[in-house]
């Protein structure tokens, strides 16, 4: 039996690999590496380090592959990421097929956590469901982007005995359900920024968390939106790229 482990290895720094990533990266015979676009090289690069630091018998493979591209013209965006999960599907299906022989051990190295914003998951549910591969498949357990933001800026997620809503940009554009008054924002393009400007809420902002390049900034979302903005077209246009999430935190009313 073929066997597939989804690692997660952190959100950004080496040292955030645990030590049942490392056992796991020891077990591969094989890497799956998707070539990512814009962010391609620094995201590789992380995967390659964590290889190079963690696998001691440097006898693994590692097969990269171009990885389809969201299509942002599909009439809406649910329809436009499960065309994009099916062409993943296929990807993965030759990958898994086609590079793993029997009874080897195959390996997506996940950004952060696989359950957190991360298709690879429902991608390999999707595989087996079509029921014409057969492998077992095991996932390893990351440190997400928002528990580095909450380590970096040295805040809990939560008020006492209160709920923290996770979200995206996008979405935080519609508000917040009721009675919550905590969100973290993760895969803004920049636009959810302004969403709560007329209330008064605190924010925590990290970009590049866990890398050199971490920014933090925070304070009253007021005051701090402009600095924000300014960072976050700086350090796009040096990088090519930018990764940002942030906390959004309501005064207790
Ligand atoms: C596709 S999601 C992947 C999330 C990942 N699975 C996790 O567990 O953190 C990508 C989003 O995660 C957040 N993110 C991931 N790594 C980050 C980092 N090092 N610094 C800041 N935000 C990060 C950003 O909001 C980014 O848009």
């Amino acid at each position: 039996m073929k066997k597939v482990l989804l690692i997660g290895i952190g959100a950004g720094n080496p040292d955030y690999v645990t030590i049942q990533a490392v056992k796991a990266l020891n077990e591969a015979d094989v890497f799956f590496f998707l070539d990512k676009g814009e962010e391609k090289e620094d995201l590789a690069n992380l995967r390659r380090t964590v290889c190079e630091r963690y696998i001691e018998d440097k006898s693994y493979r590692i097969v990269e592959v171009p990885g389809p591209v969201r299509d942002p013209g599909a009439p809406d965006y649910k329809s436009g990421v499960h065309a994009w999960h099916r062409e993943k599907a296929q990807i993965f299906s030759s990958l898994i097929a086609d590079e793993l022989k029997d009874g080897e051990v195959g390996a997506f190295l996940v950004w952060g956590d696989p359950s957190l914003y991360d298709s690879t998951l429902r991608v390999i549910d999707q595989i087996l469901a079509q029921g014409a591969l057969a492998f077992e498949y095991e996932i390893i357990p990351g440190i997400t982007a928002v528990q580095a933001l909450a380590a970096e800026h040295k805040i809990a997620l939560n008020p006492i005995g209160e709920p923290v809503h996770i979200t995206t940009g996008r979405r935080l554009l519609e508000g917040l359900p009721d009675k919550v008054d905590t969100a973290v924002v993760m895969l803004d393009n920049g636009s959810g920024l302004r969403a709560l400007i007329d209330e008064d809420v605190e924010i925590f902002w990290g970009a590049y968390l866990g890398t050199p390049d971490q920014i933090l900034i925070s304070g009253k979302l007021t005051d701090c939106v402009d600095a924000i903005q300014t960072a976050r077209t700086e350090e796009r246009e040096r990088k090519g790229w930018i990764m940002d999430t942030y906390l959004l935190r309501r005064t207790p009313r």
